[in-house]
């Protein structure tokens, strides 16, 4: 979800009022994903590299996820949206791990959509938790294999992505589901992130319903691919 500072700027506004739109902007997206029959939607709301931005922004992003969780909370349980928090949630606040630890709570019984936000996530991080935690469980090493690494990880309980969309216009993964998106169709748009909505995601889909998936494999038809 890049491009809320631009955002802002474009309007001779505070960085600020760019993420309070970009939180506006995930409520839309959330809805029309699942009006969209789509299952799964993983955003990167807060990399752990973000932590090196000045202390008045980080802190405000922080504030803006508990003010959000508060406004929303309600909305996701109605909603039938199941909410997870990927990443390392040591070094976030007590209150934050409570807002979070809430949220799962309230929203675990949902299936519609399962909206995963990597906050103070990154792709190194996940893979290096994910050793680690396979190794305090004892596995010895002919057990560890990509199935079960990926059991261990931030995101073992959604499937890898198949659309890995970053607005803004970078080009780049930024230390995102690097493991996970080992075959996931890339989109890059230059769209700033709050003006990110409907046309824009139908609009993507097609894009992605264009692309051809073949996994390593040669293009035989329907059968070369995976389930
Ligand atoms: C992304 O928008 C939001 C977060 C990383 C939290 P940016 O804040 O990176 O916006 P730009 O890239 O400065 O426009
Ligand atoms: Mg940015």
């Amino acid at each position: 979800m890049d491009g809320n500072g631009r955002w802002a700027k474009k309007r001779f506004l505070p960085r600020f009022f760019g993420h309070k739109a970009g939180v506006d902007a995930l409520i839309r997206i959330i809805d029309a994903c699942a009006d969209r029959g789509i299952r799964y939607l993983t955003v990167f709301a807060f990399s752990s590299e973000n932590w090196k931005r000045p202390a008045d922004e980080v802190s405000g992003l922080m504030g803006l996820v508990l003010v959000a969780q508060a406004k929303y909370m309600q909305k996701m349980v109605g909603n039938g949206v199941r909410v997870v928090i990927a990443g390392d949630r040591e070094a976030v606040s007590d209150r934050l791990r409570k807002a979070w630890n809430d949220v799962e709570e309230a929203t675990k019984s949902n299936h519609r959509l399962t909206l995963t936000v990597a906050f103070n996530y990154g792709g190194r991080w996940d893979m290096v938790q994910a050793c680690r935690r396979a190794v305090a469980d004892g596995l010895k090493p002919e057990q560890i294999d990509e199935e079960a690494l990926s059991r261990y990880m931030a995101m073992g309980h959604a499937p890898d992505p198949d659309l890995f969309i970053r607005t803004g216009g970078e080009v780049r993964i930024s230390n995102f589901l690097l493991w996970q998106a080992a075959y996931s169709e890339l989109l890059f748009t230059d769209c700033l992130w709050p003006d990110f909505g409907e046309a824009e995601l139908d609009a993507a889909l097609a894009a992605y319903a264009g692309r051809e998936r073949r996994f390593g494999a040669l293009n035989m038809g329907a059968a070369a691919h995976p389930a």
